[in-house]
Parts: structure tokens; C-alpha cells; sequence
């Protein structure tokens, strides 16, 4: 944990320009700085950094942030690793001492860990090229799969001695404890007296955190025997949580964002072999169905997954459930399948990287038209079978939550399958019921479920409802402009700014779109309790995403406006200097909406009333509706 008066100094030190200047070149253009995005792709600049507000946002790819998030994205670092990414450029200390005990020992263990862990790779590497079996048995092994010693390198692959103790007496005489060593999986056997090493006669592939250190290891026998596992891997350790990492990230997350795609293969070996033919958007799974957390992490770089599956048909099957998953993070996904026999690693080595690449071009589907395919194979003409994968498909389709996406799906699944779209949004909608009370009964209703699937023109139509126009115009006016003065009275010498006004006027308004919400009630509680108007930052560095994103869209200009205006004797008001009325009118609106929605409300609860109650819904209607009624004509008097 950073001492939250840390983490404040490190934002207010790290400035934007010098963070992303160390990493692009930027040129000046009016206000802000721009570059071409190190992002994704682009020849023409379309990055842009605002020194004033201290973020950055490319219109090209839509990404956008403060430092922080900036380091975050481009170092595929996490929120606390990015502050002390930038703490050491800046110079600035961490105290330790701040930390309680507990953490103190944790972190101190952590810290024991990784450099335990750093220790026994550099020594794996050392015995692989220096010892004498290491280079009879370890290098040989390499060689014989075709690795060079570039890739060796590159991966700090190594090698164990056969030997029961050569690693730890080694790390015991460097300073090591038996406990540090347990820990991180090196040794085993501690308690009952009885310690070897874990990793004994086998070639080491160390498994990298995304910054690139060492957290755990994959060893794998040199010559088949049924009577030993062909891999031996390190065991969940406090820096080692086997479903939040994937293999090879860190070698690979550059290219993943320039190329915008990420490969999965299954093995060690396969990405190693990708890599050496010059495909390094390439990381492993490691034989396991992936895990949210690892679908998470590839999507920090990119959200295009392209499967690639071994050559045999059983396999496939068996794991493709497993990539669901993908879809539910909103990532698209393609498979490619091998021909029979071959692995990414042995179909490289025959063909080559172009031909392997030109194979995955050609060979290619969408998932979902990969899963139906595959599916169809099986069905022969036996309709039960049939149903089944229609319920299968539409299961499949309503966790991809992007409901143009799903759309899409459904038209070319009805296509390939030869049935009515509309049977399977029925189906669609099933599914989501039970899904959605489901959801309701779990967690007493907090998580709001997911929308039924309706056609595409219904889905806008609520999006826009929901994303309420007038509520985020509100809450952009605030953020954007919430210290300009708009009163300012001579004989109290007080400035009334437009905060003061629209605090005031919302306070007994129910903002429904969850994240402008948020945004509000921060503004607010920093507005009352510190008495001033929160700074940007204060959004722009949270650490919700969503309010960062939204503020930071707020923040950027979308268009400037064009020098041509300037050379016409036009006037156009700044927006500052009619926001009083603008602000006034946008009160006035809410209020007859949200009274409009109300009135909508009484009218329903009519239906199921008592006759006394129902007059005195009927009373609160009419009331309701002159006041509607008053605030319009006031809107119509002004406009
Ligand atoms: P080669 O067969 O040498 O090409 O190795 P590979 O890394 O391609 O292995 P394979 O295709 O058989 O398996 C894919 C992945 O599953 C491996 O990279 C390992 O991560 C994992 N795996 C395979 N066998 C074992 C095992 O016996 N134990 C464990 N823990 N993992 C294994
Ligand atoms: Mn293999």
C-alpha cells in the first residue's frame, strides 16, 4: 500500500508531457502536443496531449488517461506498480514505515521472493551453459529442438542438475533461508527434514511476471517416461497465482499492441518457436482453460484473440468451451486449427514464419462460426441434436455484451444453420430471464443484470434513454465549468460560481445513470466538505476507470474550432460566458423530465390502488402537472 499522501505527490509530479515524452516524440500544435499513438498504428498523428489538464487521449483509438494510466497501459503495469514506476523517475520516496507490520512483513516477503526467484534463474541459466552437464544435456536438448542461443536469451531459459542439492546448498551459502526458498517453490521437503531441490535433471523454462521478472518455473523431462510428469512446475506462491498470468506476456505485449492481435497456443514450446521465427505476438495458456483474470490481462494490449488450436479434433472439443470466457470480456476471438498432427511449434519449424502466417490468414473464422462449424460435423440430420446446438450457439452469443456484436452473431449463425434469426433471439431472451432473476436472488439485486437481447434499433434507442442527455450536459457543465463566477455581489463581495448554482438547485435530484452518479457525489462531497471546487484530477486520476474515461472524454476537445471562423466578423459567444442561462435552462429541463417520469409512475400505480389512494395519486398528478406546466412556460420565456 502507497500512503495516500504519496500517491497525491506522485500525480501532481509526474507531468504528462515528460511521462509520454519519454516514450514518443511530441510536437507542439496550439494548446496541446501531438504524436502518432503509441497505441496502435497510424501514420497520420491523431495522439493528443493537453499540458493544462494533464491527460492524453488519441482520437484514433480512443484511449485516454492521466500519467499513471499512461504508464499503466504502455508498461501493462498495474495501478500501484505504475505510481512507483513514476515515483522513481521523479524521485520521490515510498516510506515504508508507513506501512503497519503486517504489511511490512508481507511486502518484505514478496520482495524476498522475487529476488530468490531472479537468484535461481540467473543460476539455471549459469548451469546450462557453464556446467558440463548442463551444456551435454541441457544444450543439447535445445539444439535438437531447433532453439538458438539468441532464443535461449531471450526466454533465460536453464537447466537443473540431476543433483538432489546443488541449487539450494549453492543459495544457502549466497544467503538464502530454507523458508525464502520454500516459499517460492525452489525446494521442497522443509518440514519434514528431508529438502531436495524441486527441480532436478530437467530444462527450466522461467514463467515472467508482464514487467519481466521471474515468478515461477516450468521444467520438463528430457526423454519421455511414463513414469514421471513431462512438466514440473512451481506451486502457487505469493507472487505466483497461476490464473492471473499467462506464459510469455512480457516477451510478447509489445507486439500484441502493434499488431493488435495476440495469439494463444497452448505450450512453452510453441511460443518459443513463434517467437524465433519472428512471431512474437505469441503467449501460452499453459495446457489450462484460460481465466478471466488472463483474458484481462492480454486485453491491456489488445482485445483481438486468435486461437490456435493443435490438429486434433479431441482436444478441441474438449477446450472450447473454455474460450466462452473470451467473448464475456468483450474481446474478439478466432481460432485457427492446425493440420492433423501438427502443433504451432512443429508446423513453424516445417514451413517457416511466412507460410505459418499466411496459413493463419486463410484458415481463420470467427469463433463463433469456428464453434458452429465444428458442431455441424456432428449433427448428421438428427434434430434434437440439432436443438441442442442452437442452445448451445445462443448460450455462447449472450455473453458477448456488446449487443452489435450479438447481433451479427445471430444473423450468421442463422445463416450457417439455415434457421429463422428470430427463433434464436426467443431463445436469447430465455436465457436472459433466468439469468437475470438469477442474478437478482445471488446478490440481493446490486448488480443491475443485463439487458434481454431486443432488436438493434430498440437496444439504441434504450442506450440513449439510459445514457440520459441532459444528466451527463449537468454533470460535463459542473466538472468542466463549476468555478466560473457567474453572480458576483458588490455589497457582500461574494462570487456565486456556477457550482454554488447547480449543487444547489440538484441537490433532491436522483441522478439514474450510474457512473455520472458517481461523478456527481464526488464533486459533491469534495464541493461541501473542502468548500472549493475539486480539480480535474481529482476524476481524470481516479482510480474507477469508468469516471476517468468519462471525465477525460469531457476534458478533450473534439473539434477545435477552425481559424476560417476567425477571419469573419462573427460573433460566437464563448461557452463560459452564457452558461448562467445555459445552466438555468438545463435545471428547468431536468426538473420537467424527471416530474414527467413521476407523473408516468402515478399513472401506473393507479391500475392497483384503492379508491382512497387513488385520489390522492390523482391529486399529486395535477399538481404535478401545473408544475410542469409553470417550468415550461419559464423554459419557453427564455428561449
Ligand atoms: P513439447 O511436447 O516438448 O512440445 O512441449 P509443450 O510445452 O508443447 O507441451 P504440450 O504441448 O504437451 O503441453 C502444453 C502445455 O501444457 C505445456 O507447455 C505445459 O504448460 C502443460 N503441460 C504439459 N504436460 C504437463 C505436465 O505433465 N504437468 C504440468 N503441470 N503441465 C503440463
Ligand atoms: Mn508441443
Amino acid at each position: 500500500m502507497i500512503p495516500q499522501e504519496t500517491v497525491q505527490r506522485i500525480i501532481e509530479s509526474a507531468d504528462i508531457v515528460e511521462v509520454v515524452g519519454e516514450f514518443v516524440s511530441l510536437k507542439k500544435r496550439g494548446a496541446s502536443m501531438i504524436a502518432c499513438c503509441p497505441f496502435h498504428n497510424e501514420k497520420t498523428p491523431s495522439f493528443n496531449v493537453s499540458p493544462s489538464k494533464g491527460i492524453y487521449k488519441c482520437f484514433g483509438c480512443g484511449k485516454g488517461g492521466d500519467s499513471v494510466k499512461f504508464v499503466m497501459e504502455l508498461e501493462g503495469l498495474s495501478y500501484p506498480d505504475a505510481l512507483r514506476w513514476l515515483a522513481k523517475k521523479y524521485g520521490i520516496e515510498i516510506k515504508e514505515r508507513e506501512f503497519t507490520d503486517e504489511d511490512l512483513k508481507n511486502q518484505n516477503e514478496k520482495e524476498s521472493l522475487f529476488i530468490a526467484l531472479e537468484y535461481a534463474q540467473k543460476y539455471f541459466t549459469e548451469t546450462l551453459f557453464e556446467s558440463e552437464e548442463g551444456q551435454s544435456v541441457g544444450q543439447s536438448y535445445f539444439k535438437e529442438r531447433g532453439f538458438s542461443d539468441l532464443t535461449i536469451q531471450k526466454f533465460n531459459l536453464g537447466y537443473a542438475l540431476q543433483s538432489r542439492e546443488a541449487f539450494f546448498k549453492k543459495a544457502e551459502k549466497a544467503g538464502f533461508s530454507m523458508e525464502i526458498l520454500s516459499k517460492g517453490g525452489l525446494i521442497s521437503g522443509l518440514e519434514e527434514n528431508n529438502i531436495k531441490d524441486r527441480f532436478r535433471g530437467r530444462v527450466i523454462f522461467p514463467i515472467h511476471n508482464v514487467a519481466g521478472k521471474p515468478i515461477a518455473f516450468g521444467a520438463r523431462i528430457l526423454k519421455p517416461d511414463p513414469k514421471a510428469p513431462k512438466y514440473i512446475n512451481s506451486p502457487e506462491t505469493e507472487i505466483y497465482v497461476k490464473s492471473n498470468i499467462v506464459y510469455g506476456i512480457s516477451q510478447a505485449k509489445n507486439a500484441i499492441r502493434n499488431l493488435d492481435n495476440c495469439f494463444l497456443v497452448e505450450g512453452y514450446t510453441d511460443v518459443i518457436s513463434l517467437h524465433q521465427a519472428g512471431i512474437e505476438n505469441v503467449v501460452a495458456s499453459s495446457g489450462t482453460s484460460l481465466t478471466p483474470y488472463q483474458v484481462r490481462l492480454i486485453r491491456r494490449f489488445s482485445s483481438n484473440i486468435t486461437v490456435l488450436y493443435d490438429g486434433d479434433a479431441a482436444g478441441i472439443k474438449a477446450s472450447i468451451r473454455g474460450f466462452d470466457i473470451i467473448l464475456e470480456e468483450d474481446m474478439d476471438v478466432k481460432a485457427v486449427v492446425f493440420p492433423d498432427g501438427d502443433d504451432p511449434d512443429s508446423y513453424i519449424r516445417k514451413v517457416g514464419g511466412a507460410a505459418f502466417s499466411e496459413y493463419i490468414k486463410n484458415n481463420q473464422k470467427d469463433f463463433i462460426r469456428f464453434k458452429t462449424e465444428l458442431a455441424l460435423e456432428d449433427i448428421e440430420n438428427d434434430p434434437i441434436k440439432k436443438a441442442n446446438l442452437i442452445t448451445d450457439l445462443v448460450a455462447t452469443i449472450v455473453k458477448i455484451p456488446n449487443p452489435i456484436k450479438r447481433s451479427v452473431f445471430f444473423q450468421e449463425v442463422s445463416q450457417i444453420l439455415d434457421i429463422d434469426e428470430q427463433i434464436l433471439i426467443i431463445e436469447a431472451n430465455k436465457l436472459l430471464k433466468v439469468k437475470t432473476t438469477e442474478t437478482k436472488k445471488g446478490d440481493g439485486g446490486v448488480i443491475s443484470p443485463q439487458p434481454p437481447v431486443r432488436n438493434l434499433e430498440l437496444e439504441l434507442a434504450e442506450r440513449l434513454y439510459v445514457n440520459n442527455a441532459q444528466e451527463e450536459a449537468l454533470i460535463k457543465d459542473l466538472v468542466l465549468y463549476g468555478h466560473v463566477v457567474i453572480e458576483w455581489d458588490e455589497d457582500t463581495k461574494e462570487a456565486f460560481t456556477l457550482a454554488d448554482y447547480l449543487i444547489g438547485e440538484t441537490s433532491d435530484l436522483n441522478i439514474e445513470s450510474p457512473v455520472f452518479r458517481k461523478i456527481y457525489d464526488l464533486y459533491k462531497f469534495h464541493f461541501i466538505n473542502q468548500k472549493q471546487v475539486p480539480s480535474s484530477t481529482i476524476f481524470t486520476s481516479n482510480v474507477d476507470e469508468e469516471i476517468q474515461k468519462t471525465t477525460i472524454n469531457w476534458l478533450s476537445p473534439k473539434h477545435e474550432l477552425s481559424d476560417k471562423w476567425s477571419n469573419f466578423e462573427i460573433f460566437i459567444p464563448k461557452y463560459e460566458e452564457i452558461l448562467d442561462e445555459v445552466s438555468y435552462k438545463m435545471v428547468l429541463r431536468i426538473r420537467i423530465e424527471k416530474l414527467k417520469k413521476e407523473v408516468a409512475a402515478n399513472i401506473l400505480e393507479i391500475d392497483d390502488s384503492s379508491e382512497e389512494n387513488t385520489d390522492i395519486l390523482l391529486d399529486q398528478i395535477n399538481k404535478k402537472q401545473s408544475t410542469i406546466k409553470l417550468l415550461s412556460e419559464e423554459l419557453g420565456a427564455i428561449i
